[in-house]
C-alpha cells in the first residue's frame, strides 16, 4: 500500500506549482493548488528503475524498442480494452506537443479548428500559435453537470471545420464522455470529413463507476479519422520526464505526423523517460488503482464541505483530479475572483476565464494533493467564501 498521505516538501526542487508561486500569482504566500501535476511520489517501481539506470551513469541517445512497445499495447488492451497494432505508435515528448504537430501537419493556415470550452488552454494556445481559428462547441452546463450541444456541433462541423480537437476525460469539466455521446461525435465527423485529435491524457483516472472508451477504439473507420494523444504523465506523476505517444491507425497520417515530429528535430524520448514509460505500464497498476481511490475520496470530501458550508457548487466530477467550482455565489468574475482566491482565501488556483469566457465565474482546484494539504486548502475556501457572504 502506498501512504498517500505522507507530504512532501516540493520547494526548491524547480516545481513549476511550488517554485514559481511569485511570478505567477505574485505572492509565494498560498497554497499551491493550480498546475496538473501530484504532491505525491511516483510508483516506487518507477523511481527504482531510475535509480537503478543512473547508477549506470551513461546517458547517451536512447532507443525506443519492442519492450516499451509491448508495455503500451498490454497497457491499452487491458485497462482500456483497445488493441492496438505495433506500427500504429509513435512517440513525442509531450502531449501539448503533439496536438500541435498534428495541427501543423494536417490543417493549413486559416482553416478552422473545433474545441469544446470551457477546456485546458493549450487547446486554444496550439490552435492561434499556428494562425487557425478558434471555432467553439461550447458545453452545455445544467445542474453543475456538462453535456454537448450537437446541434451546434454538426453546424459547426457543416460550416467547414477541418479538424476537431477532443478532450477526453475532459479537463476542466470532469466529464468521462459515454459510449452514445463518442459515438455521436465521431460519426458527425466521419460525415464531414473532420479530423479527430483526441487529447487522452487523463484516460486513467477514471471513477469507479465510469469507463473510458478511446474513441478510436468505437471502429476502424473512426481510428483511421484519429490521431489519439496518450501518456503515462498525468497518471503517474511523471510529466517532468517528458515521454507520451500517439497512436495513429492510417498509415498516411502516421507517416505526415512522423515527418513533421522529424522536421522539428524531435526524434527520441529522454533515456528516463523511457524508463518511466515502461514501468509505469508494466508495473504501476496497483499503485493506480489506490491512487484512484484517494482521489475519489477527496473529490467526496471537497464536494461535502464545500456544499454544505458554502454557497459554491461543484461540478459533478467522473474523473481526472481537478476539480470545476462554481463560485457565482461569490458575485465575482474573472480576475476579480482569481484575485480573491489569492488575496483572500491564500490559495492559488486556476482562474476558470483562462479556459475560455464560460469559466469566468469557475475555479478549478488540483486535489492530488495528501490529506493534510487538501484540507487546509479546503479550509482556507471555506472560510474565504463564508467571509464574503
Ligand atoms: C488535457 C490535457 N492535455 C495535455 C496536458 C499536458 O500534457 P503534456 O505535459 O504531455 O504536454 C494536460 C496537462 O494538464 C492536460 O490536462
Amino acid at each position: 500500500m502506498t501512504n498517500f498521505n505522507q507530504v512532501y516538501d516540493r520547494n526548491n526542487t524547480r516545481s513549476v506549482k511550488w517554485d514559481a508561486l511569485e511570478s505567477v500569482f505574485n505572492t509565494d504566500d498560498i497554497l499551491p493548488m493550480w498546475v496538473a501535476d501530484m504532491d505525491f511520489q511516483a510508483p516506487q517501481a518507477i523511481n527504482n528503475a531510475i535509480i537503478e539506470r543512473a547508477k549506470h551513469g551513461i546517458y547517451g541517445y536512447t532507443t525506443i524498442d519492442e519492450d516499451i512497445e509491448d508495455a503500451i499495447m498490454n497497457w491499452l488492451e487491458e485497462r482500456h480494452a483497445w488493441p492496438i497494432d505495433r506500427s500504429w505508435i509513435t512517440y513525442s515528448p509531450g502531449v501539448v506537443t503533439s496536438l500541435l504537430i498534428a495541427i501543423q501537419a494536417f490543417t493549413e493556415r486559416g482553416d478552422s479548428i473545433l474545441i469544446q470550452t470551457p477546456v485546458y488552454p493549450p487547446f486554444s494556445n496550439s490552435i492561434t500559435a499556428h494562425e487557425r481559428n478558434i471555432v467553439t462547441n461550447s458545453l452545455v452546463e445544467k445542474d453543475d453537470y456538462y453535456t454537448i450541444d450537437f446541434d451546434d456541433f454538426e453546424q459547426k462541423l457543416k460550416d467547414g471545420v477541418k479538424a476537431f480537437v477532443l478532450c477526453s476525460p475532459h479537463n476542466p469539466v470532469g466529464r468521462v464522455w459515454t459510449k452514445d455521446e463518442l459515438q455521436k461525435m465521431a460519426d458527425l465527423c466521419v460525415k464531414y470529413d473532420v479530423l479527430i485529435i483526441s487529447d487522452e491524457i487523463h484516460c486513467d483516472l477514471v471513477f469507479s463507476d465510469y469507463t473510458h472508451i478511446p474513441i478510436a477504439s468505437l471502429s476502424k473507420e473512426i481510428s483511421e479519422q484519429t490521431i489519439t494523444c496518450m501518456s503515462p504523465s498525468k497518471t503517474f506523476n511523471i510529466a517532468g520526464l517528458q515521454a507520451s505517444y500517439l497512436v495513429v491507425e492510417d498509415s498516411n497520417k502516421r507517416n505526415t505526423l512522423i515527418e513533421h515530429f522529424d522536421k522539428q528535430g524531435l526524434t527520441q524520448l529522454n533515456t528516463i523517460g523511457n524508463i518511466a514509460l515502461e514501468k509505469a505500464y508494466t508495473d504501476g497498476g496497483e499503485w493506480l488503482d489506490e491512487l484512484v481511490h484517494v482521489l475519489e475520496d477527496h473529490k467526496n470530501y471537497v464536494v461535502n464541505r464545500l456544499e454544505k458550508e458554502t454557497d459554491l457548487t461543484v461540478t459533478k466530477m467522473e474523473g481526472t483530479y481537478l476539480l470545476w467550482v462554481n463560485c457565482s455565489s461569490l458575485g465575482l468574475q474573472s480576475e476579480e475572483l482569481h484575485e480573491f482566491m489569492i488575496q483572500k482565501a491564500r490559495v492559488g488556483l486556476n482562474a476558470g476565464h483562462s479556459y475560455g469566457e464560460e469559466g469566468s465565474s469557475y475555479v478549478r482546484i488540483n486535489i492530488a494533493c495528501p490529506n493534510e494539504t487538501l484540507i487546509e486548502g479546503i479550509n482556507r475556501i471555506v472560510t474565504a467564501a463564508q467571509n464574503k457572504a
